[in-house]
């Protein structure tokens, strides 16, 4: 495969959708033909699981039913639009990918990392991201930014602890493989993330 395979990742609300489109410019300006998509989601299919993930009340779903779901969604997401665009050798930017279900499912829910692990072999085999970009700030900043939202999905009800223990495994990730997770300090004014952003993205 001879695409570029870039994944943006962080707790709610530290601007990953914000900087989805400034990372697919970057490259369009390269003259790539580069596709920006979501996880969970980003087929029809996957965006159909995406949406009983995200409307299951806590008492609707279980911890490991939330794990396979997004797993699901994924191997679906891989087999229709990751791999063919990565084959024709294009870009896609993805708005979270496996980390996420390390972070959320693994750190949040407390699922065992050995079998998110397996799961990630079994649906992605050896294709990792070629790099992630892990938006970081403190939990403060991400509830400040959510507050306003008028309906909080499943994941936004959680408690602080939660958030917490979510970014401390996105960082010790992006300790462990520090090659492929670039940490960019999101807690910074719009320009200023964009900047860092920009700064990774010109190294690759
Ligand atoms: N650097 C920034 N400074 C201040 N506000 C910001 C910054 N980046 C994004 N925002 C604002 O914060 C809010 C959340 O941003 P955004 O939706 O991009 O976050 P997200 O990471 O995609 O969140 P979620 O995980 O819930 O999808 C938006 O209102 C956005 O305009
Ligand atoms: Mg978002």
């Amino acid at each position: 495969m001879t695409g570029r395979f870039i994944t943006i990742e962080g707790i709610e609300g530290v601007g990953k959708s914000t900087n989805v489109d400034f990372v697919a410019e970057h490259f369009r300006a390269r003259g790539e033909t580069v596709h920006v998509t979501r996880e969970p989601g980003g087929t029809p299919m996957a965006e159909r699981i995406r949406d009983l993930i995200l409307a299951a009340g806590r008492d609707e779903l279980s911890d490991l039913g939330e794990l396979v779901l997004m797993f699901a969604a994924r191997a679906e997401h891989l087999e229709s639009l990751i791999r063919p665009a990565l084959e024709r050798g294009e870009t896609v930017v993805c708005d979270r990918f496996t980390d996420a279900s390390f972070a959320y499912q693994g750190g949040g829910r407390g699922l065992d990392p050995e079998v998110i692990d397996r799961l990630r072999i079994a649906v992605q085999g050896p294709l990792q991201p070629h790099l992630t970009l892990l938006l970081d700030a403190p939990l403060e900043v991400s509830a400040e930014r959510i507050a306003g939202r008028d309906w909080q999905d499943r994941f936004e009800q959680e408690k602080t602890e939660f958030f917490g223990r979510v970014r401390a495994v996105y960082l010790e990730i992006a300790a462990r493989e520090p090659d492929r997770v670039k940490l960019i300090d999101a807690s910074q004014p719009p320009e200023s993330v964009q900047a860092a952003i920009k700064a990774k993205l010109d190294r690759i």
